[in-house]
């Protein structure tokens, strides 16, 4: 039988609720690395890895449906209108079906086990490419109908997971290619025979046999483990990435800041590049969009050719803990009620202002750069996310649409998930991203990455019991992921704090009705009294440590004691 507008079975729905109870396993990138090398085919022949393979497998097979459940847990208790979106419930079908599949595979224990569940594990992976995108235009058109629902913390715990299955999940099947590949090879050159070359024809990624520990050499044949680079170095991606954003300027704008890149050139780490791809291109590109703008603005009948244009600097730095990339620029800075708003899921001024006309420009400048040599983007190019998508991201989504009869650089921006997506790609292995903006004159951001590889992923943000604890993030190894109990000035500020689906829990904010108020499951709630009088939920699963036992309030209301099950309130 289905329940109210979840659409799931009952039993589903139990499933889900009993699964979301077990904690997730987080892991950090030297983790992986070593995950990979213990899967590598050994060129003697012995210790092929399959074994580590299928535990790898069954390992992933149990860890999934965790993190799947709790954030099946989280969408069960939003509101009626956001689940009632249709794109927003189409992602919450794929979460729930995704669940049913990965579960339904058993454990793996054999070879054959693994190899039906590396095929499901590719399906789904691809088909939730368009996760991202289905997202967007929920929140889109949620907001204009309600532009002060709150829904930024479920999205942070939502994407979180979502980066952190599809890189398991993408590293697991990279790593599982690389094995078969070079199984194949040593089928065809076994090792009795004289040595020849390299067993893999690909020159991506190391052959397993020679796949170094943390500590070893570095094939610069083959420097990826899985999806790891083990010598990543990011003044190439930098500069890249810059030349992509200038383009989109000229083909938008009809010009461009031009990068200027200075510092430690050559440093390198191992890090996963999509991560970093993602990150680079939305910061450069908000820094690219501000400069023409602001550049625009002050000077309206400036031509194509107007070399004032300030430069954008990019500053790339090695610290103890980080590696850090600051962009600079002098696009005109933030004033304060923008600046407030930036992290919040589907805010942008894309579209508030008309921006340059561009056409006869851009042709102009095309004609111009034609003479240089310089190459007109294909519209396909022009997707910000086209070729960029990081494993956990989706960059299925063209961006934004015409407001307003305002011309809109649909290339540039237009979601608003740009500075909190790239946020959560910093904070996932413990980095962070920072913003100074300065009103009048420009903005400096600060993208810090953990170079040791040590940090595990965000627990707190992967973890269903999220209410109790506020982030902090930490990149450094002396000031280590420290969950802190949330405080009354907790629930004021705007970027930590509990839970902000205050529909379900304050039913009186109609029309953000509970999804309790539809028959959905519902486990042993316990409430946190706010500052305001509010209350978010807590798990029944204890914190240690982190919560005064008095601070939990038990929350009766006649329906969940925190005693029963999914149906106790019905
Ligand atoms: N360097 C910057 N200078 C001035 N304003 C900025 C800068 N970076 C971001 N902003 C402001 O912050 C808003 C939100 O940025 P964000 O990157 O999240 O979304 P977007 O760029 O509007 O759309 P998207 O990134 O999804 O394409 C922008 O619309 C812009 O107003
Ligand atoms: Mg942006």
């Amino acid at each position: 039988m289905e329940c109210g507008i979840s659409g799931l079975t009952r039993s589903l729905l139990y499933r889900i609720e009993k699964v979301a109870q077990q904690a997730v396993t987080p892991i950090s990138i030297r983790d992986m690395m070593r995950h990979a090398k213990a899967c590598a085919v050994s060129r003697t022949g012995e210790g092929a890895g399959t074994e580590a393979l299928v535990r790898a497998a069954n390992w992933i097979q149990r860890e999934l449906p965790v993190r799947l459940a709790h954030r099946l847990y989280d969408f069960n208790r939003l509101p009626y209108v956001v689940t009632g979106n249709e794109h927003i419930h189409r992602v919450y079908s794929m979460y729930a079906d995704a669940f049913e599949k990965i579960s339904g595979v058993g454990n793996v224990r054999d070879e054959r086990a693994e190899a039906h569940f590396a095929r499901t594990l590719a399906r789904l992976v691809s088909e939730h490419a368009e996760v991202t995108s289905l997202m967007q235009k929920g929140v889109v058109e949620l907001r204009a109908s309600y532009p002060d629902i709150a829904l930024d913390r479920f999205l942070d715990r939502l994407f979180n997971t979502r980066i952190g299955n599809r890189l398991i999940s993408e590293h697991y099947l990279a790593v599982r290619e690389d094995h078969f590949r070079d199984l194949e090879a040593l089928k065809a050159d076994p090792p009795s025979s004289p040595p020849s070359s390299t067993p893999s024809s690909s020159p991506s990624r190391p052959s397993p046999s020679s796949r170094p520990s943390d500590d070893d050499a570095v094939d610069p044949e083959r420097p990826y483990v899985g999806i790891i680079h083990q010598q990543f170095r990011p003044a190439p991606l930098i500069q890249a990435v810059a030349d992509r954003v200038s383009q989109i300027g000229i083909w938008v704008y009809g010009r461009s800041p031009q990068f200027e890149l200075e510092g430690d050139l050559d440093l390198s780490f191992s890090f996963i590049p999509e991560h970093v791809k993602f990150i680079l291109f939305e910061i450069m590109k908000n820094s690219m969009r501000a400069t023409v703008e602001n550049h625009l603005r002050k000077f309206p009948n400036s031509d194509c050719f107007d070399e004032s244009i300030p430069k954008v600097r990019v500053r790339l730095h090695k610290g103890h803990y980080d590696v850090m990339v600051k962009v600079s620029d002098e696009g005109g800075g933030m004033e304060s009620n923008l600046l407030k708003n930036i992290w919040r899921y589907g805010y942008t001024t894309v579209g508030h202002q008309r921006t340059h006309d561009s056409s006869q420009c851009t042709s102009t400048h095309h004609q111009h750069n034609h003479n240089h040599n310089h190459q007109q983007p294909s519209p396909s190019f022009l997707n910000p996310l086209n070729g960029t998508v990081p494993p956990g991201a989706a960059g299925e989504a063209a961006h934004g649409s015409p407001v307003g009869g305002l011309v809109t650089p649909k290339e540039v921006g237009g979601y608003g998930f740009g500075l909190p997506l790239s946020r959560l790609y910093c904070r996932y292995f413990g980095g962070d991203l920072n913003i100074h903006s300065v009103a009048g004159y420009g903005t400096d951001t600060y993208i810090l990455l953990n170079r040791l590889g040590d940090q595990r992923e965000n627990e707190l943000m992967l973890n269903y019991w999220h209410g109790l604890v506020s982030y902090h993030p930490v990149s450094t190894k002396g000031r280590a992921n420290i969950p802190v109990p949330l405080t009354a000035e907790h629930h004021q500020h705007p970027d930590i704090g509990p839970p902000d689906l205050r529909g379900d829990t304050e039913s009186s904010h109609a029309p953000f009705q509970s999804s309790r108020q539809h028959g959905l499951a519902q486990g042993p709630r316990y409430w946190i009294n706010g500052s305001r009088g509010d209350t978010f939920e807590h798990q029944s699963t204890p914190l240690d440590g982190f919560a005064a036992e008095e601070d939990l309030t038990p929350y009766v209301d006649g329906t969940a004691t925190g005693q029963g099950g999914i149906y106790s309130s019905q």
